[in-house]
């Protein structure tokens, strides 16, 4: 039976990811990837994808400060009032919609961020007279290697998962920079 869409049930998109953070997330993802799975010799090409990764990072640092309004720090850092008010909608059962990351979503962010830069530290060091063939280092960089690989998985499921909370579908806005959003749920 047809009927008039009514005015709270269609859907509409927000803009949310400006092409910077879009090309910036699948950029670290690739070189990360292939760091870990494909070149993981530790060769010219394997430092090269690194430095390229945390260079990335670096920039997106900046990119918090004068990018767009959701890839600003100030729109997303998780405070403890940011994450306390995030539990509390959970556990209410709404609220889970954010137009830009949500405050957990954004705590792991940081935590990637911050390990892509310690593997490119660590693997600096490892060419460095002062630290080469030390085996600590290679095992500290091995290990931030596999830490971050398998938090970067449980980011992949969540984004999915949240997503379907939070009826959008958020690895899609990562690639479009749009996320759509029916109208019955909370406005972002
Ligand atoms: C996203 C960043 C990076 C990831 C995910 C990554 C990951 C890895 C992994 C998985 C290994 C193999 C460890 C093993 O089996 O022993 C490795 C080795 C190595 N990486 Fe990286 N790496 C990254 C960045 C870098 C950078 C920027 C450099 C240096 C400039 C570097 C230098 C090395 C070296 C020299 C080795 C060989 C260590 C050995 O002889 O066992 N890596 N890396
Ligand atoms: C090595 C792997 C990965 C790393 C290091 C990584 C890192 C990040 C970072 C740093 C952000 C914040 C983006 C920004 O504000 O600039 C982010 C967001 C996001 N990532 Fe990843 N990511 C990885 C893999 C993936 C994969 C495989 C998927 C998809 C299946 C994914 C989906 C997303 C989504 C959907 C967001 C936005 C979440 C939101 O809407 O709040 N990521 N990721």
């Amino acid at each position: 039976m047809n009927r008039q869409p009514a005015d709270d049930d269609y859907e509409y998109g927000v803009r949310v990811w400006d092409l910077f953070v879009r090309v910036f997330h699948w950029s670290v993802v690739s070189c990360v990837v292939l760091d870990y799975f494909v070149v993981d010799d530790g060769k010219p090409l394997h430092q090269w994808l690194g430095y390229t990764a945390a260079a990335l990072v670096g920039a997106r640092i900046v990119w918090g400060f004068v990018g767009s309004r959701h890839a600003r720090f100030a729109d997303f850092f998780p405070t403890p009032a940011r994450l306390a008010a995030h539990f509390r909608a959970l556990r209410a059962g709404q609220g889970a919609f954010h137009a830009g990351h949500n405050p957990v979503g954004a705590l792991m962010m940081l935590a990637l961020m911050a390990l892509v830069l310690a593997l490119g530290l660590t693997g600096f060091l490892q060419t460095t007279d002062a630290f080469w063939g030390e085996e600590w280092l290679q095992e500290w960089h091995e290990t931030l290697a596999t830490l971050l690989v398998s938090l970067a998985g449980l980011h992949a499921l969540a984004a999915i998962a949240m997503g379907r909370l939070e009826g959008t579908n958020l690895v899609g806005a990562m690639i479009t920079g749009v996320k759509i959003r029916s109208r019955d749920g909370a406005r972002p």
